[in-house]
C-alpha cells in the first residue's frame, strides 16, 4: 500500500525537480519572503541567519547615510546575524550606478538587498532583476515604485511634512510671503513630505493668509542647488521673504547662507529635517527654526531585523511589518516609524539621548553658552 501510493509522489517530485532545474538556481535558492504570524526573537535569529546582505546607500551629501544609517545597520546585523556578511555600496546620487551596484551585489552573493533608492522609478529595475534571482528587496527609507517590492522601512513622510508645515505656519503671520524649497523630485519621500506641508500651506494661500513667492525642487537634495534657488528667490522677490520651507537640514544650511549674505539670517523662520549635527547647531545658534528628528538607530535596526529574519529562511515575523504601503504595483508590508520635532536645547538633548549623535559631536565647534552640556 505504502509502495503504490509513493509512486505518484515520486513522479511529482521528479517533475518538480525538472521545473526547478528549468527555472535555474534561483528557484531553489529563493529566500522565503513570507510574513509569518509572530514576534522577532533575536537569539534564535542570530543562531539561524546565514548568507550575505547588501546595503545600497544613495548619496554622501548628508552624513546620515554613511554615518548613523550604515553604522547602526552594521551593528544590528552583527547582533542578529553574526554569521552574515554585510556588503555596503554608495551610488553618490547616480541611479545608473546604483543599478550596477545592485548587480554587483548579487554577483558577489547577496541573498537580500536593502536599498535606499536614488530614483524611485529607475530603481524598479533593481527589484525586477533581484526578483528574477530570488533575492528579496527591502526598500530603506525611500519607496521604490511599480515593482514587486518585498518590504519597506521608513518614517511616516506625511507626518514629517505636516510637522514642517505646521511649524512654519505657527512662526509666520498673515500676509507673509514664503519660499518653498522641495527635495529631490526623483525621491518618493520628497513628494510624500510635500504632500504633508503643501496641504497646510496651500490652504493658507487659498484663504489669503500666506503667499508662496517662489517654489523649486532640488536635484539630489544638493545643498548648493538649494542655495542657488534661494538666491534666485531673494532676487526675484526683492528680499521680501518672511519664511522658508526647506525640506531638510542639508538644504537649510545653504539657504541660511543665502539669507546671511543679505543680512537676513535669523530673522526669517526656516524649517529642516534629519536633526543633523549642523542643523542642530544652527537651531542652537538661532539661525534655523526647527528640524524633524528621525531616529535612524531605530530605522536601521528595523531593517536589520527584517534582513536577518529573511536570512533565517523562516519568513519575517508580522510584528516587524505591521503597516502596508501601496507602491503602485503591490501592497508592501512595511514598518512606518514615528518622528519628533527639534526646535530647542531640549530637542537636541533628546536626539543625543537616543544615541543618534554623541554630545561631543554636537558640541564640536559650538560657541560656549549655547548648549549647557557643552560648557
Ligand atoms: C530623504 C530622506 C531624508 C533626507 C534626504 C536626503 O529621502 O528621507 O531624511 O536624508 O533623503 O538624503
Amino acid at each position: 500500500m505504502a509502495r503504490t501510493s509513493l509512486t505518484p509522489l515520486l513522479v511529482l517530485l521528479a517533475a518538480l525537480a525538472m521545473v526547478a532545474a528549468a527555472c535555474g538556481e534561483a528557484a531553489i535558492d529563493a529566500v522565503d519572503v513570507e510574513v509569518v504570524e509572530g514576534t522577532f526573537d533575536p537569539a534564535t535569529t542570530a543562531e539561524q541567519a546565514t548568507g550575505t546582505v547588501a546595503l545600497l546607500l544613495p548619496e554622501r551629501v548628508l552624513d546620515r547615510w554613511e554615518g548613523p544609517d550604515r553604522d547602526n545597520f552594521e551593528a544590528s546585523m552583527a547582533e542578529y546575524a553574526p554569521e552574515v556578511e554585510v556588503l555596503v555600496f554608495n551610488a553618490l546620487n547616480d541611479s545608473a550606478q546604483q543599478q550596477e551596484q545592485a548587480e554587483q551585489a548579487i554577483t558577489e552573493g547577496a541573498d537580500v538587498l536593502v536599498v535606499a533608492a536614488v530614483d524611485m522609478v529607475a530603481a524598479a529595475v533593481i527589484v525586477d532583476d533581484a526578483e528574477a534571482e530570488g533575492v528579496p528587496v527591502i526598500a530603506y527609507d525611500r519607496l521604490i515604485r511599480d515593482a514587486p517590492l518585498d518590504f519597506y522601512v521608513t518614517f511616516d513622510g506625511e507626518d514629517v511634512g505636516r510637522a514642517q508645515g505646521e511649524w512654519l505656519m505657527a512662526n509666520t503671520d498673515d500676509t507673509d510671503q514664503l519660499v518653498v524649497i522641495h527635495g529631490s523630485e526623483d525621491d518618493d519621500n520628497a513628494h510624500w513630505f510635500a504632500d504633508g506641508y503643501m496641504a497646510i500651506l496651500d490652504e493658507a494661500v487659498d484663504e489669503g493668509r500666506r503667499t508662496i513667492g517662489y517654489e523649486n525642487w532640488t536635484p539630489g537634495w544638493d545643498p548648493s542647488a538649494a542655495q542657488t534657488s534661494m538666491e534666485a528667490a531673494l532676487t526675484a522677490l526683492d528680499n521680501d521673504v518672511q519664511g522658508v520651507l526647506s525640506a531638510n537640514d542639508g538644504m537649510a544650511a545653504t539657504i541660511i547662507a543665502a539669507l546671511e549674505a543679505q543680512g537676513m539670517a535669523g530673522d526669517v523662520p526656516i524649517t529642516g529635517q534629519d536633526a543633523t549635527v549642523e542643523g542642530m547647531q544652527l537651531i542652537l545658534r538661532g539661525l534655523q527654526g526647527m528640524s524633524v528628528f528621525k531616529d535612524l538607530t531605530v530605522q536601521a535596526d528595523m531593517a536589520a531585523r527584517i534582513a536577518a529574519s529573511l536570512l533565517t529562511g523562516e519568513g519575517v515575523p508580522s510584528e516587524l511589518v505591521p503597516d502596508t504601503v501601496d507602491n503602485g504595483m503591490v501592497d508592501v508590508p512595511s514598518a512606518l516609524l514615528e518622528v519628533d520635532v527639534v526646535e530647542d536645547a531640549a530637542g537636541v538633548q533628546n536626539v543625543i539621548d537616543a544615541g543618534l549623535y554623541t554630545l561631543d559631536e554636537v558640541c564640536a565647534g559650538l560657541p560656549d553658552g549655547l548648549f549647557d552640556p557643552c560648557d
